[in-house]
Order: C-alpha cells, then sequence, then structure tokens
C-alpha cells in the first residue's frame, strides 16, 4: 500500500459524495460547501483541498465551476469529446478530491512533466487529453478550448495549497504489488459474487455504475487497461464504499478478468514508449 494509510471516503465530504449502490454516481452539478476547510486524516498535511467557498466570484472563479461540472458530469459537458460512457470522476473518484485514486489536488505542481509513455515534455493539458483520448475514448480537446482551460484552472484551484516543488506523495493510486499470478478465471468468479450487482452480469454497467468493458468503456491504450494498474484501483476502492475489502489476490484475479474481455483499441499506441520502459502489464 506504498506506506500510505487508509483513509474512509466519509472525510472527504468536499462535494456532495454518493457512495454504495444507489443512486448512480452524478453530481448534482452544483458545488456544496462542507462549511469549511476538508480535514483528511492519515495522509499526507499538504493533502489540503480548499474548500468550495474560496472559489473566487468572478471570471475564474466560473473556470473552476465549469471544470467541476467537465470531471463529474464529463458525458454533459464534454460530449463532442467523449466516446464511451465514462465521467472522469468515475475513476478520479470524488471529482478528482479522492487521495486514493489518482487524486488532482496538488498535481499542478508537476508539470510541465516529461513521460515516458509519450517520449516528450507534457503540460497539465496535454495529460488531461490523454485520458480523454485513451480513457474516454475520444478525442483531445483543441489547445485554446475554454473547457480545457477549465479543467486546468479546476486542478489548479484544488492544488492551490500545495507548495511548488512538493513531490505530491499521496500522487497515483497507492501500489499494489503481488507475486500471485493473476487468474482471470477466478477473476470471473470475483466479478459474480462482488462487482456484477452494482457493474452488471454481463459488465455493461447499470444505473448504479459505469461499465467495465465492451464499446462504452476505457481503451486498451488507457492505465485502467493495465491489469496493476486496475488491480490497485479496485484494492483501494471497490466495491464503492468498500475500499481495502478484497483480498489482493482478489484485486488482481478481478483486474486480469476484467482486462482479458473485449474493449475499445487505441490505434495510437504504436507510437507509445518511443523510448523503450514500457511497463510489464501494458496489454500491447
Ligand atoms: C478509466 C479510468 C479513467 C478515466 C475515466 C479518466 N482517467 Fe485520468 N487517469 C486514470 C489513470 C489510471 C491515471 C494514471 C494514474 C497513475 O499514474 O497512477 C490517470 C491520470 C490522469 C491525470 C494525471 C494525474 C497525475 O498524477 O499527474 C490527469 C490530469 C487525468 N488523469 C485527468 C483526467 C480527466 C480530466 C478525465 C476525464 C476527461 C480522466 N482523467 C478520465 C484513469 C482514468
Ligand atoms: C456498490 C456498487 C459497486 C460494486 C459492488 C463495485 N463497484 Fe466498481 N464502481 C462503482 C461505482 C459507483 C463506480 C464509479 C465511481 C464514481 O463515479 O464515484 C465504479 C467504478 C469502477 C471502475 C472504474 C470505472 C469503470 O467503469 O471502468 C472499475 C474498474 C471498477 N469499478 C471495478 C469494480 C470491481 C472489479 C468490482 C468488484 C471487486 C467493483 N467495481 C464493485 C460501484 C461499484
Amino acid at each position: 500500500m506504498s506506506g500510505r494509510t487508509i483513509v474512509t471516503i466519509a472525510v472527504l465530504s468536499l462535494f456532495t459524495l454518493e457512495t454504495g449502490c444507489v443512486p448512480p454516481p452524478r453530481a448534482t452539478g452544483q458545488l456544496e460547501s462542507s462549511g469549511g476547510a476538508v480535514q483528511v486524516s492519515g495522509i499526507d498535511p499538504l493533502f489540503l483541498p480548499p474548500s468550495p467557498d474560496t472559489i473566487p466570484g468572478d471570471q475564474r472563479g466560473d473556470a473552476i465551476r465549469m471544470g467541476y461540472l467537465m470531471v463529474v458530469e464529463t458525458q454533459e459537458y464534454g460530449k463532442r469529446y467523449v466516446g464511451n460512457a465514462l465521467n472522469c470522476t468515475n475513476c478520479h473518484l470524488d471529482g478528482g478530491v479522492n487521495p486514493n485514486t489518482a487524486s488532482f489536488v496538488g498535481i499542478s505542481v508537476l508539470y510541465p512533466e516529461y513521460r515516458a509513455r509519450a517520449g516528450r515534455k507534457m503540460s497539465l493539458a496535454d495529460r488531461i487529453n490523454e485520458c480523454f483520448e485513451r480513457s474516454m475514448n475520444g478525442e483531445a480537446l483543441p489547445p485554446e478550448s475554454t473547457k480545457l482551460s477549465a479543467i486546468v484552472a479546476y486542478i489548479e484551484w484544488l492544488s492551490q495549497n500545495v507548495p511548488p516543488g512538493s513531490t505530491v506523495p499521496w500522487r497515483g493510486i497507492p501500489r499494489l504489488t503481488s507475486t500471485h499470478p493473476p487468474d482471470p478465471a477466478k477473476g470471473k468468479n470475483v466479478f459474480a459474487v462482488k462487482c456484477a450487482f452494482c457493474h452488471g452480469t454481463d459488465g455493461q454497467g447499470t444505473m448504479a455504475a459505469p461499465p467495465l468493458w465492451g464499446e462504452r468503456s476505457y481503451t486498451i491504450g488507457a492505465g485502467m487497461a493495465r491489469v496493476g494498474v486496475a488491480a490497485s484501483f479496485i484494492k483501494a476502492n471497490m466495491p464503492r464504499g468498500w475500499g481495502w475489502t478484497v483480498t489482493d489476490d482478489e484485486a488482481f484475479d478481478a483486474a486480469a478478468f476484467i482486462n482479458s474481455q473485449p474493449r475499445p483499441d487505441f490505434p495510437g499506441k504504436v507510437h507509445d514508449w518511443p523510448k523503450g520502459g514500457k511497463p510489464a502489464d501494458v496489454p500491447y
């Protein structure tokens, strides 16, 4: 668990959070205040997402709010650029505020950054577009897009209490490592017992949860298509509201099963890792 302490969902009430099976994880479209700074215990003291009360009442505030909507209601506000049934918040849980799953808090201080997959330096906007293309099976937003700069503004606002130069220790997904060979056949059983009642027996999603494979899911070029990444996400966050309850082997087996199912191709994959360094669990 990479030295990180377990953080419960309950403390993360920055926005109206909904966990469990019903209702579906749709945002209300409104930022709601928790009435003060958000307290998160057991994680780095710099993990300080600001209170929505501090969103400025000017144009920048409008951009921050639009960025939030793009993240939680991507299907609606980012429709043109999305090719599947997901919203950013389905993986970057709680609008990117949850520290267990590639949180947006603090990350703007890390960009621009060299990325081995692309073999070049990337801006935060470039990185957002990678998720549009790969995780959302969609299209990159044009550099001048106000919706793209809105997402950047939202992430910068979430990062404002993290000083430049910080390494953002909570970055990414708490990484699960295992010597257990992931077994999709066992994963099929884990899926039936612990996942299907929300994600559907066919994995195509329900009112309660998004699809896990098929045409409406993430592409094979997405980070989540790597078994190690999906296993880590599942361990820390699934079943939704009951993170850290499946065993490590169950997380790996379920990840292997889900990622052995059909999903959209990502033709741009031929350009990935041009200078080498491709992780072993990349499925291409
Ligand atoms: C299917 C799951 C999924 C969806 C949907 C998704 N992402 Fe991601 N995203 C990931 C994963 C996995 C990572 C890499 C995490 C890691 O490196 O540990 C990531 C990384 C990122 C990063 C870089 C984080 C960092 O630490 O530098 C940004 C920014 C980002 N995503 C934005 C978005 C936005 C905006 C959307 C919606 C348009 C989106 N993502 C949709 C899974 C997803
Ligand atoms: C209680 C309902 C529930 C159960 C059970 C559940 N999930 Fe989820 N899952 C969700 C919800 C809801 C989301 C989206 C989270 C959000 O938007 O806040 C999600 C998101 C995901 C995602 C990322 C988004 C996507 O659709 O690709 C994966 C992967 C995932 N779940 C895998 C699993 C696995 C594997 C299991 C079984 C171990 C599981 N889930 C059990 C509700 C559930």
